[in-house]
């Protein structure tokens, strides 16, 4: 049984659930195309409400003291604990994830809470040594503002979390437009927020399937300060040259193409666990999943071999199923990409070694292609589904000339024995995270984003805050 109380189909502005509108837009279940939810399709003026609100509640709320701010940020925190179940739930039926998956996200996304919580009482300045006897030089830290943070449907909670924890902590107001595919669950945890005891206005949910209007007018929006979006880099760009006229700060977290290289001193055992996890998470759709498999020729045969071998143990279904471990894919044009893709490999001479099969209308078979090679459309774009390709390298010049050949730069990830090895190659690696030994990165306490066409800023971690902070600097003069 779910906790009906947590459904809602309409935005949170100021503290209140909007009446604005009576038109809807559906939301389905990845799964089986049925209509789970009908919300309420608000348009551009709800944005228009959300920012008034949130521009009105900064003063107050970047006013209370940061352990007051924690407070009810520790609150939120509990509250979304004490629902796993029940968010869990909501997740899988809106994004598909698998339920084990979905109550990972859960506390993966409350922990970004938890942690802000507390990174929101060091926002520390400094003292500088001044330059004359007759000043001293200060630097302290104060919140950006209003922050407009989009987020996508492959993670509904923890994208919000991660954004909106660091923004609140250090005392910004927010408003949040997620995915039009998967509001529900930002919706649950707007109720939630009401329940911490956040006051009117901080925390604001605007949702309606305009996603390109809604954006606009956040960018575009002289009181807000900063945009956060998760998504691909052709939207970021397009939210970042929108966003050029008010000289907005930006944090960006967008597309990735990450290489897993599997050296030819790799503990194989090893290297096959890291690349199920970093591949089939969400069914392959994480901007972290491996894209490009690199292996040495002369583990090529043993590492496809196991690897095939974990791939076809993988259980696929609707994520409400215990113990399934891929679910469907988020809609038909994803299927259709992923199709493209196999097509595209099998005729530049790719050798399909398992799966290589829609299902049905919703799912994909998890797949392993071999022989991979760059003229493939999946050597560039990112995949976006349980795809893997295996590429074949004879030197670590090859290997990181291949993995470092892409204009994207989020996550990426080796497999060695070697420490020498690993730290030069570490070091080479053009992206914002490297995974050692290590197919499974993410984490609260470590900064996540990219470098390159993989966006701009860092979330999670110590510096997480820094990009929700002005600092600004105090001269005091004649001291004397
Ligand atoms: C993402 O896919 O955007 C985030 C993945 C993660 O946090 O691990």
């Amino acid at each position: 049984m779910m906790n009906k109380e947590l459904l809602f189909n309409t935005s949170y502005v100021d503290g209140k659930w909007s009446t604005n509108t009576s038109e809807t837009f559906k939301v389905y279940n990845p799964a089986n195309g049925e209509v789970i939810a009908e919300i309420r399709d608000d348009d551009a003026s709800i944005v228009e409400q959300a920012i008034t609100a949130a521009d009105k509640a900064f003063k107050q709320w970047s006013g209370k003291t940061a352990s007051e701010r924690s407070k009810i940020l520790e609150k939120w925190y509990d509250l979304i604990c004490e629902n796993q179940e029940d968010l869990a739930k909501i997740m899988t039926y809106e994004c598909g994830k698998p339920l084990t998956e979905s109550r990972g996200e859960v506390s993966y996304g409350a922990s970004f809470i938890k942690w802000f919580a507390e990174e929101g009482k060091r926002t520390y300045g400094d003292v500088i040594p001044s330059t004359s006897n007759s000043k001293r030089i200060v630097t302290i830290k104060q919140p950006i503002g209003v922050v407009g943070a989009m987020t996508p449907w492959n993670f509904p909670l923890a994208m919000i979390t991660r954004k909106v924890a660091p923004a609140l902590a250090t005392g910004c107001t927010v408003v949040v437009r997620p995915s039009e595919e998967t509001p529900l669950t930002a919706l649950a945890i707007a109720k939630l927020s009401k329940d911490a005891g956040f006051p009117n206005g901080v925390f604001n949910v605007v949702v309606g399937k305009d996603a390109p209007t809604m954006g606009k007018i956040l960018c575009e929006s002289n009181l807000v300060k900063k945009i956060s979006f998760t998504g691909s880099t052709k939207v970021g760009q397009l939210l970042m040259s929108q966003s050029a006229k008010t000289l907005k700060k930006m944090s960006l977290e967008l597309g990735g193409n990450a290489p897993f290289i599997v050296f030819e001193d790799a503990d194989l055992d090893a290297a096959v666990q890291g690349a199920m996890v970093s591949k089939y998470r969400n069914a392959g759709q994480t901007c972290v999943c491996v894209n490009r498999f690199l292996v040495h020729e002369n583990v090529y045969d043993e590492f496809v071999e196991k690897f095939v071998a974990e791939v076809l143990k993988l259980k696929i279904g609707n994520g409400w199923v215990e113990k399934v471990e891929i679910g469907p894919l988020i809609h038909k044009k994803a299927l259709e990409k992923t199709e493209d893709f196999i097509v595209d490999a099998k005729n530049k001479g790719g050798e399909i070694l398992c799966g290589g099969n829609k299902i049905d209308q919703f799912f994909y078979e998890p797949t392993v292609i071999g022989e991979a090679n760059t003229k493939m459309d999946l050597t560039h774009e990112e995949i976006f589904g349980p795809v893997a390709a295996i590429f074949k390298f004879s030197t670590d010049e090859e290997a990181l000339r291949m993995a470092n050949d892409t204009k994207y730069g989020l996550a990426s990830y080796f497999y060695s024995q070697n420490i020498s090895r690993c730290w030069k190659v570490a070091e080479a690696l053009e992206y914002g995270m490297v995974g050692i030994n290590e197919g499974l990165i993410s984490t609260e306490v470590a900064p996540f984003g990219g470098i390159k066409h993989s966006g701009m800023g860092r979330e999670g971690s110590k510096y997480g805050v820094e990009d929700y902070l002005e600092i600004k600097y105090l001269c005091f003069g004649n001291m004397e």
